[in-house]
C-alpha cells in the first residue's frame, strides 16, 4: 500500500519517521510525498509544546473530510502525543485508526498490517526494550550527503518545564557496534556528514551512573566514528551543559571531523530561574564550557535553545539571560515562550508571566540574535571558508549552497564540474544576517 508520513518537531522524530518508513518500505509498502495518494497516513507528533500539539490535533481533525471521501484510508497517530494521549487521541478523533508510542515505531510494519485485517483501532503505546537495535533503516536518496544517526533514546533529566522524559521514557545508548555499523553503511552510500542525535547525548553510554562524571563514553564514540575513511564530517544535538566535560572538550578540539558548532540548550542566564528550572548548572559553568571551546576552537560557533517567561521570570532574570547571550554570542538560537505541560513539576507553579510580556522577551532576543549574526557573517566578508557543497540553493536555482563546519550556509555561482558533497573553498564576498555569499 502507499504511505506518507509527516513529521512535526525534533530531529528525533525526523530520524524516527525515516527509520519507521524504511522499515514499511522493507515490508512491501511505497512512499509517497502527497497525502491525496496516500491509503495509510501518518503523523509523527511532538509534544514539547502546546501549540505543536495543537497544530497536529487540527491536522488530525480536518482529515475527516478525507475519511468520509476515502473511507478505507487508514490514519495513524505516532510519537511523543500518541505517548501522551494514548486512547484519548481516539475519543476525541474517531476517524484515526491507531496510536503508536515513542516505542512502537519499529512494530509500525505490524500495526498497520493489524489494522487493515481487523479493521478496529489500535493502540500501542507500551514500553518496548528492543526499540533501541531494531530502528536502523534509513532510506537511500541520491544526493544525499547528511544522514542522522540516533545514538540513544530517551532522558532521564527531568527538567521541571519538559514532558520529554514522561513520553521518550528513561535513557537507554545503542551499542557503539551498531552505531558504527549504521555509519560503514551510510557511508558506503555515499553519506559524507553524520548527524548523531539524543535527547541527553553527551550522557551517552552512562546509564546507571547516576550523576555526570570525568568519563565521557560520547567522546570516545566521537573518536571512534571519525576513523571512518570517506566520512568527512560529525556533528551532534543535543548535549546537557552538565554532561558536558572536559574529555568532551578535548575531544571537540582534538578530532577534525568534529564540526566546529555547538548546540548548547542555555535556557536560561539566571542561577534562580535555572535552579527552578532542575538544569543543575549555572551560568557561570555554562559559560565556562563555551569559553573553553572559543579558547581551543578557533572559528568556533554556538546555537541554544531559550526559554522566557518561565514561572516568576523578572525584568533582572531576563537580563541575565540576554546577558549570557551576549556573552556567547550566539549564531543562532530558538527561543520558546513557555508554556506549561501538564504532569511536569513546572505545571505546579502558577503561569504567571503575562502571554504580552513574554511576547515582548521573545522580540529582544531574536533582535539581539539578530544583530549577532549579522555582525559575525559581516566580520567573514573577505575570508575564505571551506564548505561541503549541498547542492542547488531553495531560494535560487541558478546558484548553489554549502555547509561550513561551523555551520554557516554559503551560496555560490557553481563552476562546472562540481558535485554535491566536494568540498571546497569559497571567498565570502556579502553577507546577510541569514546568509553568506561566496565565490
Ligand atoms: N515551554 C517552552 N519551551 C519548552 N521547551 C521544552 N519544554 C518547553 C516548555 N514547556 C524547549 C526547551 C527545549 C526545546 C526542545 O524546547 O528549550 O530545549
Ligand atoms: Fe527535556 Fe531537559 Fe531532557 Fe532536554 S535534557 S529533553 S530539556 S528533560
Amino acid at each position: 500500500m502507499k504511505f506518507y508520513i509527516k513529521t512535526y518537531g525534533c530531529q528525533m522524530n525526523e530520524r524516527d519517521s525515516e527509520a519507521a518508513a524504511s522499515a514499511l518500505a522493507a515490508s512491501g509498502h511505497e512512499m509517497v510525498q502527497d497525502e491525496n495518494n496516500a491509503d495509510i497516513l501518518m503523523f509523527n507528533t511532538c509534544s514539547v509544546r502546546d501549540q505543536a500539539e495543537r497544530k497536529a490535533l487540527g491536522k488530525l481533525g480536518i482529515l475527516i473530510k478525507l475519511k468520509k471521501q476515502k473511507p478505507d484510508i487508514i490514519i495513524g497517530v505516532l510519537g511523543c502525543m500518541a505517548q501522551r494521549m494514548k486512547e484519548q487521541i481516539i475519543e476525541k478523533i474517531p476517524h484515526v485508526d491507531f496510536v503508536a508510542g515513542t516505542d512502537q515505531f519499529h512494530k509500525l510494519p505490524e500495526i498497520v498490517e493489524s489494522t487493515i485485517l481487523k479493521r478496529k483501532h489500535i493502540v500501542a503505546v507500551d514500553a518496548d526494550s528492543e526499540i533501541i537495535e531494531n530502528l536502523s533503516g534509513h532510506l537511500n536518496s541520491k544526493n544525499q550527503i547528511s544522514a542522522f544517526i540516533s545514538v540513544m533514546r530517551g532522558c532521564n533529566r527531568f527538567c521541571s518545564y519538559c514532558i520529554v522524559p514522561y513520553v521518550r521514557g528513561r535513557e537507554r545508548s545503542r551499542d557503539k557496534k551498531e552505531i558504527l555499523e549504521e555509519a560503514n553503511m551510510l557511508v558506503n552510500a555515499g553519506i559524507k556528514e553524520i548527524v548523531l542525535l539524543g535527547q541527553n547525548i553527551a550522557a551517552y553510554g552512562l546509564e546507571g551512573r547516576g550523576q555526570p562524571t570525568e568519563e565521557s563514553p560520547f567522546a570516545e564514540l566521537l573518536q571512534t566514528l571519525s576513523g571512518l575513511d570517506g566520512l568527512l564530517r560529525i556533528r551532534f544535538t543535543s548535549p546537557h551543559p552538565q554532561y558536558f566535560n572536559q574529555k568532551l572538550i578535548d575531544a571537540m578540539a582534538s578530532l577534525p571531523k568534529v564540526c566546529k558548532n555547538l548546540h548548547l540548550p542555555m535556557q536560561s542566564g539566571s542561577d534562580r530561574i535555572l535552579e527552578l528550572m532542575n538544569r543543575h548548572y549555572t551560568a557561570k559553568k555554562y559559560l565556562s564550557i563555551v569559553d573553553s571551546l572559543k579558547e581551543k576552537i578557533p572559528g568556533m560557533t554556538f546555537s541554544s535553545d531559550i526559554i522566557v517567561g518561565f514561572p516568576t521570570e523578572t525584568e533582572s532574570d531576563f537580563n541575565e539571560t540576554r546577558r549570557v547571550m551576549r556573552e556567547v554570542g550566539y549564531d543562532n538560537a530558538y527561543i520558546f515562550k513557555y508554556s506549561p505541560r501538564s504532569g511536569t513539576k513546572a505545571a505546579e507553579m502558577k503561569d504567571d508571566v503575562p502571554q504580552a510580556v513574554k511576547d515582548e522577551r521573545n522580540q529582544i532576543l531574536l533582535a539581539a540574535l539578530d544583530e549577532t549574526t549579522g555582525r559575525h557573517n559581516k566580520a567573514l566578508v573577505g575570508s575564505t571558508i571551506e564548505v561541503l557543497v549541498e547542492g542547488v540553493s531553495k531560494r535560487n536555482s541558478e546558484r548553489w549552497c554549502g555547509r561550513s563546519s561551523s555551520n554557516k550556509v554559503v551560496v555560490f555561482e557553481p563552476l562546472p564540474g562540481i558535485k554535491i558533497g566536494d568540498l571546497i573553498n569559497l571567498e565570502i564576498t556579502r553577507a546577510t544576517a541569514m546568509t553568506l555569499f561566496g565565490k
